[in-house]
């Protein structure tokens, strides 16, 4: 594509120009954004630029693994994995009321984020990957908020570094061209939105490391049959929520007493309004039978019918 490694050799310079031998620190989630504007300057300038991926131990199964894969193993960053999994769970623990988790994670992601920027020296500049839509949200400022969101980009500004926000021009769509430009992988450049708090309001109510395994192990089994069905694209957002429900069923002719879990998939164009998507039933009849077989913790699956509005995406 022409325009996009246009655009990528025109940002090369302008980096450079930029930095020249000064030094870059990249606050990296995973997510497309956070991804391409790490690859984007670190095609510009190398080792001067170092990353920071916070694992606050709410990602999906595989996740930080695939982080990793990509930046360290295979781009070769200066990569700096934060295991902060303990720390995100003692402050979440007894924590039940959705916003106040919201709270508490996005504080906490800026709170180790500041401990490890701390450790570094010499840097100047802080890279974002704050696209369009970024710009254009914060600027038209409801009066009523729905839900405080969180993301990597969301870094606080009294942090003593110059921004860089290479990506402030572009769309979605060509911000994922540009990943791809880059030699991005697939999974990263496609890769559905998924919240700053992670499964953090994906276990709806208290979070507990066994729900969260609950969650990571039936959404795998999720996108798992998704992918084998050939839905992966289209369908935008796909994802299991973990209610706090209990009920009574039976497995070998014995009673079970497990949780149920919640199937959620949407359709939207940028998240604000969506329709609940419509995977045919044979592919809903494999989910079903796979996550209660090998979740042994669930003994009942949901199907979530709503649109936004009346709903919201994520249940939290
Ligand atoms: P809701 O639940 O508000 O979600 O209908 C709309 C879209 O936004 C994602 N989402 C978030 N993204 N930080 C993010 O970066 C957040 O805190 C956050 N909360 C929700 C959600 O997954 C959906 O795609």
């Amino acid at each position: 594509n022409w325009t996009m490694s246009g655009f990528v050799a025109l940002e090369i310079d302008r980096i450079r120009a930029t930095v020249g031998d000064r030094k870059v620190l990249c606050a990296l989630s995973g997510g497309v954004d956070s991804s391409v504007v790490a690859a984007l300057i670190h095609r510009a300038i190398g080792d001067q630029l170092t990353c920071i991926f916070v694992d606050h131990g709410l990602l999906r199964k595989g996740e930080a693994d695939g982080v990793v894969e990509t930046f360290s193993n295979k781009f070769h960053m200066n990569f700096i994995k934060v295991d902060a999994s303990e720390r995100f769970l003692s402050k979440l623990a007894g924590v039940s009321e959705p916003e106040q988790k919201r709270k508490i994670i996005g504080n906490e992601f800026i709170a180790v984020f500041d401990d490890e920027s701390k450790k570094l020296e010499g840097i100047d500049f802080l890279a974002q990957g704050t696209i369009y839509a970024d710009i254009i949200e914060s600027g038209t400022v409801t009066s009523q908020t729905i839900k405080s969101h969180h993301n990597v980009g969301g870094l606080p500004e009294d942090l003593e570094f110059e921004l860089i926000e290479p990506l402030a021009a572009l769309f979605k769509d060509e911000v994922r061209a540009v990943g791809a430009e880059l030699g991005l992988p697939e999974e990263i450049v496609r890769r559905q939105p998924f919240p700053g708090p992670g499964l953090g309001i994906r276990v709806l109510g208290e979070i507990t490391e066994e729900k969260l395994e609950i969650v990571r192990e039936s959404d795998w089994v999720l996108r798992d049959e998704i992918k084998k069905a050939g839905l992966e694209s289209s369908i935008w957002q796909y994802f299991t929520v973990l209610p706090d429900i209990r009920s009574v069923g039976v497995t070998d002719g014995k009673r079970t007493y497990d949780y149920a879990i919640g199937v959620r998939a949407v359709n939207s164009v940028d998240g604000m309004t969506s329709d609940w998507a419509k995977i045919p039933w044979e592919v809903l009849q494999k989910i079903s039978s796979r996550i209660t077989t090998e979740v042994p913790q669930i003994n009942r699956v949901l199907y979530d019918i709503t649109s936004k509005p009346p709903s919201t995406i994520e249940w939290e």
